[in-house]
């Protein structure tokens, strides 16, 4: 516990923690080190988002989900990189699917966290004002707040055939309406852990927590994301986080 506690006589507030699912292979980017581990401006990228979650200062608590075998060496990692003192950090080794690994990093939440941001370590590069946004929705008393921006292609449902052979369309959702959904995602942790505990899908697992708190029933809110908050999924999309760091690096020297 790197914070002052409180006097003996008045219990701790609540706390937010951050939950970082780290755990994926990274297929789609190609051959070489679990995604979260592969380096992005000579960082991991990990390193990136357990940053963007401690520079908030609504976030007091980090849990990284690192790959099933992967727990000491992030371990190791988070000794070597410089990290803010005032949070707290914790490694729990993940599961086979995304929801899984959501659902080891909440089993290791102490009691008196209340608030919980579920946050891609493929989402390296989040700005702090849109972390400090979802936070703040959820303290406000939405139960669960999903950062989103609108879509730039126009989307169509299609019945999936065979790779390469031609696809009928099905339908076009009216494009005004649609949004494409970031991380960090936050939660009443209440009903995250219901969500987790309740509705959870078999197979692949959600993508989505909030998805998972829809099918509850629960009120989900959508706030403004941010372009800097896209995911590292393919090749192309290292080439624009280095490009992304290196317009930051030249803003700083400025
Ligand atoms: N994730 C996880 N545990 C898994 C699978 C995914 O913690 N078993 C995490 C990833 O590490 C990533 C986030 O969930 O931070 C979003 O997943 P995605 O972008 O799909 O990453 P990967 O599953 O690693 O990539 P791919 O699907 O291309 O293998
Ligand atoms: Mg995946």
């Amino acid at each position: 516990m790197s914070s002052t506690p409180p006097p003996a006589d008045r219990p701790r507030p609540p706390r937010t923690a951050a939950v970082i699912p780290a755990a994926g292979r990274g297929v789609r980017l190609g051959p070489g080190a679990p995604k979260a581990l592969r380096m992005l401006g000579g960082t991991p990228m990990l390193i990136h988002a357990i940053r963007a979650m401690a520079a908030s200062r609504a976030v007091s608590l980090v849990v990284v989900v690192a790959p099933p075998d992967g727990a000491p060496e992030v371990k190791h990692l988070l000794d070597e990189h410089a990290l803010p003192e005032r949070t707290d950090y914790l490694v729990v080794p993940g599961g086979e699917t995304r929801q899984e690994s959501v659902r080891l990093g909440l089993e290791a939440l102490p009691e008196d966290v209340a608030v919980v941001l579920v946050h891609d370590a493929a989402r390296p590069l989040v700005p702090v004002d849109t972390v400090d946004a979802v936070a703040a929705a959820v303290r406000d008393g939405a139960p669960a707040v999903v950062p989103a921006l609108p879509l730039a292609d126009t989307v169509k449902e299609v019945e999936p055939a065979a790779p390469g052979e031609p696809e009928p369309v099905l339908a076009t959702p009216v494009r005004a309406r649609l949004r494409a959904v970031q991380t960090p995602q936050g939660f009443d942790r209440e009903a995250l852990e219901r969500a987790h505990a309740e509705v959870a899908v078999d197979g692949e697992g959600a993508t989505d927590d909030a998805g998972m708190v829809e099918r509850l029933g629960r009120p989900v809110v959508v706030v403004p994301g941010h372009e800097e908050a896209f995911k590292v999924t393919r090749p192309l999309d290292l080439v624009l986080a280095e490009a992304v760091l290196a317009r930051r690096r030249a803003n700083d020297g400025f």
